[in-house]
């Protein structure tokens, strides 16, 4: 009896580590924010969940769609830098959200962001 909850915590702990979702570790959030016309930071967990490819889209509840940035990013990397290019049809604003998703089917979303803003050109980046 006494060893049960031991095996069981055991248990549980393997299961976490094997399921451990893929989360962005940035940007989102107030402090964690982009700045327009720079390079951005996109940083995720890399080594805590099985996904080996995802496709990485922007999103903004004043999109109809959300807007693919990366169309096939390797996990294993952990982060990557966004190139103004690749974020100049984005207009300055709120309510960002970065989706990490399935490369074949893009509702499949495997981890979204906390909502964060694209500040104007020469703002301060975040410490
Ligand atoms: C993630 O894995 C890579 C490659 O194995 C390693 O270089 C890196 O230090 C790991 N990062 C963390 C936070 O464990
Ligand atoms: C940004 O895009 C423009 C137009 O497509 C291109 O001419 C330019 O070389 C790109 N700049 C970089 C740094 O990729
Ligand atoms: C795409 O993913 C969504 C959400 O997981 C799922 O409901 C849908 O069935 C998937 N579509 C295909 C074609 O697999």
């Amino acid at each position: 009896m006494l060893r049960l909850p031991i095996a069981l915590a055991a248990l549980s702990a393997v299961i976490s580590v094997a399921c451990a979702q893929l989360t962005v570790l940035f940007p989102g959030g107030e402090n964690q924010w982009w700045v327009d016309g720079s390079d951005n930071l996109l940083e995720w967990n890399c080594n805590e969940s099985q996904v080996q490819t995802f496709s990485v889209l922007i999103n903004n509840p004043d999109f109809l769609t959300p807007l693919a940035i990366i169309a096939d990013q390797p996990n294993f990397v952990c982060s990557r830098l966004i190139t103004a290019n690749q974020t100049r049809a984005l207009p300055v604003g709120t309510g960002y959200t970065i989706e990490l998703v399935n490369v074949l089917n893009s509702s499949d979303v495997y981890a979204q962001s906390a909502p964060f803003e694209i500040k104007p050109v020469g703002s301060a980046f975040p410490t």
